[in-house]
């Protein structure tokens, strides 16, 4: 079989996506035409522009942007309802066969729709996708990093109340350039004694210290970690203690955290024993999906057999539970081996 035939047929699990990054350009403009809202285009070739990374994207802060043109769409439970069964849809058919998505419902709060109603609208969407598709999925709770610590603490009593219909997590999103991680250790430390599994962005945008400081407030994982390669004793720790690194090749070079993928660490982390996973991060605004990502792996010299055990460390680094996580790994192992 060809390398193509062999990655297209892989089980796949991703656990770095955001469900706001990952909406088809379609359907924002179905959402838009159906709430009468003025989109600056009207047709998807031209909106395109405006809803993908710019071609000169400079900064993480740049790429985030990106989201501002479509987040007026989100503030209803029948669009969150929809973009999360929509999401099940497209991963399934590059056979993710395990998915964590996650979004910050602080963002599409308002006075007419709370954050614990955000939740469920995902939870409905999410449900109904799992009925259709031949996939599994958790869903990870951000905290954003430019809202207030209420809104962080209100975000973590949700994904406790949540946490046995799907909720499997809590994250830190946004800007971590701007916000320093000390302003969320209250809603992190509550989080923690009630055993809700913690992944934090760090190292993304900025260097090792905040890498440091996600593990010392007990991220079970860390989003990008790409500034540990500066910083060789917490790799060394970060690898012993296999804290996973949750990598996403292409978001690294929209943002411009790296300056092009031959520059990734990835391969330095695989080879110093750090607990390697490939994930999307924001296919919609990104415009791509696993399978481009896994191809840009193999472009970097990473082996195929090097991607099994990058898949079957995704399903050893899910949010599952026991028996849950058990099953996922094993189905996963025995998928890989069978193809590789
Ligand atoms: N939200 C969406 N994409 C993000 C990223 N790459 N970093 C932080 N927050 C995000
Ligand atoms: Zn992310």
């Amino acid at each position: 079989m060809s390398k193509g035939g062999i990655i297209a047929r892989l089980p796949k699990v991703d656990l770095h996506c955001h469900l706001d990054g990952s909406i088809r350009t379609a359907t924002i403009l179905d959402l838009a035409k159906k709430q009468n809202y003025r989109l600056p285009a009207s047709t998807v070739e031209e909106l395109r522009p405006y809803v993908r990374v710019p071609l000169d994207c400079k900064s993480l802060g740049d790429f985030l942007k990106r989201f501002e043109v479509f987040y007026p769409l989100l503030t209803n439970s029948s669009a969150m309802e929809r973009i999360a069964y929509e999401l099940l849809r497209d991963c399934s058919a590059e056979n993710v066969k395990y998915l964590e998505m996650r979004f910050a419902p602080v963002l599409q709060r308002t006075g007419e729709l709370s954050i614990p109603e955000v939740t469920e609208a995902v939870i409905k969407g999410v449900l109904r996708g799992e009925k259709e598709f031949s996939i599994k999925c958790g869903i990870i709770l951000c905290l954003y990093r430019s809202t207030s610590l209420e809104d962080s603490m209100e975000t973590a009593r949700c994904a406790v109340k949540y946490r046995k219909e799907r909720v499997c997590g809590i994250d830190i999103a946004g800007d971590e350039t701007r916000y320093p991680l000390d302003d969320f250790v209250k809603p992190v430390e509550f989080c923690k004694k009630e055993g809700i599994n913690i992944t934090i962005h760090a190292g993304e945008a900025s260097g090792p210290q905040n890498i440091r400081k996600a593990v010392e407030m007990g991220a079970d994982r860390i989003g990008h970690g790409i500034s540990l390669i500066k910083d060789r004793k917490l790799m060394e720790e970060v690898a012993s203690r296999q804290i996973p690194l949750e990598i996403c090749l292409t978001s690294n070079v929209h943002t411009q955290v790296v300056e092009d993928y031959d520059r990734h660490p990835v391969r330095d982390f695989i080879k110093s024993g750090v607990k390697v996973t490939l994930n999307t991060d924001d296919r919609g605004v990104s415009g791509i999906d696993l399978t481009y990502e896994y191809e840009k792996a193999l472009g970097l010299g990473i082996s195929l057999e090097e991607l099994g055990r990058i898949i079957e460390a995704g399903a050893e680094s899910a949010f599952l539970g026991g028996i849950e996580k058990e099953t996922l790994r094993n189905w996963i192992a025995n998928e890989v081996n069978n193809l590789i």
